[in-house]
């Protein structure tokens, strides 16, 4: 017997078909982690802080598609490579306008997995949007019991020279940098850990803060290729790129990873999953 397909259902097979077949190619590509090894140039950094590696991981997202071996994967990757410092950007679970603290339950084992990371220079983290959009106070409960030290709107200064300061979601927060910084000395080599890179709108003038890290954009998550457009990215025209390092002033930059998970649907398109890997060098 045979089966004749109207033109309809033809366009119709071809659409669903497609749709199907990226689909599984963003699938896929959602569990590839990238490693984005950067050098970082900055102006009169000194001699002592030339070299020093900063692992930067985001957007775990646990709890919705990102799996426990999908983080312990990251994690691996990143410990092989010795950072001196580790940077937790935010978004640990999956939030939804619920608020529910059932959400950090179910993706707690992302904090079961952060355990596994080393750094001497220690490991510094904020939150990020989703983390409010389930119970903050539980997420920071959590990320209390790891060796992490929690920057909320706070600023830290370490014996080599460089600070480390973070401030809360600059959409849920508040987000206050002023705050994370002025207990810093102004010799300081500043970095500036934000889960939205929108944060250089309230930095600017600010010339003490030299590196800005963060994550949010997902670097679109889903981009048409060859026109390497997202859809939707939240956040200001100039952080739409799909990541890296942007040059703000002639002293200040921002690096923005990509995240370790995916939002919404488990499907990345051009755009796969990563961890920085940066590099401080004195320009
Ligand atoms: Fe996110």
């Amino acid at each position: 017997m045979t089966i004749r397909l109207t033109r309809r259902a033809w366009i119709r097979t071809i659409i669903y078909s497609s749709l199907a077949i990226t689909g599984g190619a963003g699938y896929i590509s959602s569990k590839r982690l990238e490693k984005v090894s950067l050098d970082i140039p900055l102006p009169g950094l000194p001699e002592r802080l030339d070299g020093l590696k900063i692992l930067v991981m985001a957007d775990f997202h646990a709890g919705a598609f990102t799996t426990r071996e999908d983080i312990l994967q990251a994690i691996s990757i990143g410990n092989e490579e010795s950072p001196d410092l580790i940077t937790l950007l935010g978004d640990y679970v999956d939030g939804a306008y619920s608020h529910s603290r059932k959400n950090v339950e179910k993706g707690s084992y992302v904090f079961d997995a952060l355990h596994k990371l080393r750094a001497p220079l220690g490991i510094y983290a904020v939150l990020g949007n989703h983390d409010h959009w389930t119970d903050p106070g539980l997420v920071r409960n959590k990320l209390s019991r790891l060796p992490v030290v929690i920057l909320n709107n706070q600023g830290i200064s370490l014996e080599n020279g460089l600070a480390v300061a973070g401030v809360d979601d600059f959409w849920e927060g508040p987000s206050d940098p002023f705050k994370a910084t002025r207990n810093l000395s102004p010799e300081s080599v500043i970095i500036m850990l934000s889960h939205n890179p929108d944060v250089n709108l309230q930095l600017k003038g600010d010339e003490r803060v030299r590196l800005v890290l963060s994550g949010h954009t997902h670097g679109g998550q889903i981009r048409i290729p060859f026109i390497n457009w997202a859809p939707w990215i939240p956040c200001s025209p100039k952080y739409r790129a799909p990541s890296g390092l942007i040059r703000e002033t002639k002293r200040r930059c921002t690096f923005i990873t990509k995240g370790v998970g995916t939002f919404f649907v488990p499907v990345r398109l051009a755009c796969p999953p990563d961890i920085g890997i940066l590099r401080l060098r004195k320009a």
